[in-house]
């Protein structure tokens, strides 16, 4: 079965912590391994109590319509981006319950708050996407770059209370907050959101195709923010689970499978789908994790 990748799954606590500065007020990370997907990339960032992420800027690829999207979605606690837009110093406050969705800025973030900050994103195209876009990433600051290389939009925070639960899926019953599409932040290639189930629902049975948009397949990812589950799949007609807890990141793979809640508290979980050739053709719903 060609190309065919299984469901992989790895809690963030058996990951490697990644430090963006030494200081010990730095911000920390815990990836997904990139060598897993082509497109999308998962991770969980924690901010101490006034801890911070450095100057950095995403890098632009595949074109001016389509470069690094970078979005996070603010699990715990609140803090300020600051960014530089036409020559100006810009903030934008954020806090518990939204989502912020930027492409190419310059920025860094703060936290404000008297708790840790707990940041689950989501960065399509991956970093590093190649080893110019990495270094791009890593070491350049806002006076490196000039301004015409990097037109940039302002970023888009949704706050997820605004955003109403759809009920996706055909069968199975959990909804989704699709919180980041191309309608509400004018994403090129990424769909996220909340998804929602209560016990006993989940997801219908589905399977992502291998080769949708410039040879790349479709890849849903998702971190599992709260409750349990089990992802179901199929291969050589046999079905196989895994069992989901907190603080899972989870790559679906491209077999049949399914989600269901079969805790006995809800589920809910962040989720990213990439890129979203289906979805802004209507040939899927906005967000279908
Ligand atoms: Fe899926």
């Amino acid at each position: 079965m060609r190309n065919l990748s299984i469901p992989v799954v790895i809690n963030r606590a058996t990951i490697a912590k990644s430090r963006i500065l030494s200081s010990a007020m730095s911000a920390y990370s815990y990836n997904f391994p990139n060598v897993l997907t082509k497109l999308g990339h998962l991770g969980v960032c924690y901010e101490p109590v006034n801890g911070s992420t450095t100057w950095h800027t995403h890098p632009w690829k595949l074109g001016p319509e389509i470069c690094n999207e970078d979005i996070w979605y603010v699990l715990r606690g609140k803090g300020v981006m600051y960014y530089k837009r036409a020559g100006e110093l810009k903030a934008l406050e954020f806090k518990q319950g939204d989502i912020v969705h930027s492409k190419h800025l310059t920025n860094y973030t703060c936290n404000t708050g008297d708790k840790i900050l707990i940041i689950p994103y989501f960065d399509v195209p991956r970093l590093p996407f190649d080893e110019r876009a990495y270094e791009n990433f890593r070491s350049l600051t806002p006076a490196d770059i000039p301004e015409e290389a990097r037109p940039l939009d302002p970023p888009v925070l949704v706050h997820e209370e605004d955003i109403k639960p759809i009920c996706p899926f055909p069968e199975g019953g959990a909804k989704i907050r699709p919180l980041i599409t191309h309608k509400t932040a004018g994403s090129m290639l990424a769909n996220v959101g909340i998804f929602i189930a209560e016990p006993g629902e989940g997801s219908d049975w589905h399977s992502h195709p291998l080769d949708i948009w410039m040879g790349f397949p479709e890849e849903d990812l998702f971190f599992v923010i709260k409750g349990s589950g089990t992802l179901y799949f199929r291969l050589n007609d046999k079905q196989y689970e895994i069992p989901l807890r907190e603080e899972d990141l989870v790559f679906t793979g491209h077999l049949p499978h399914c989600v269901c809640n079969t805790g006995d508290e809800p589920l809910i979980m962040f989720c990213g789908l990439t890129p979203i050739k289906r979805a802004v053709e209507g040939e899927i719903p906005e967000i279908c994790p």
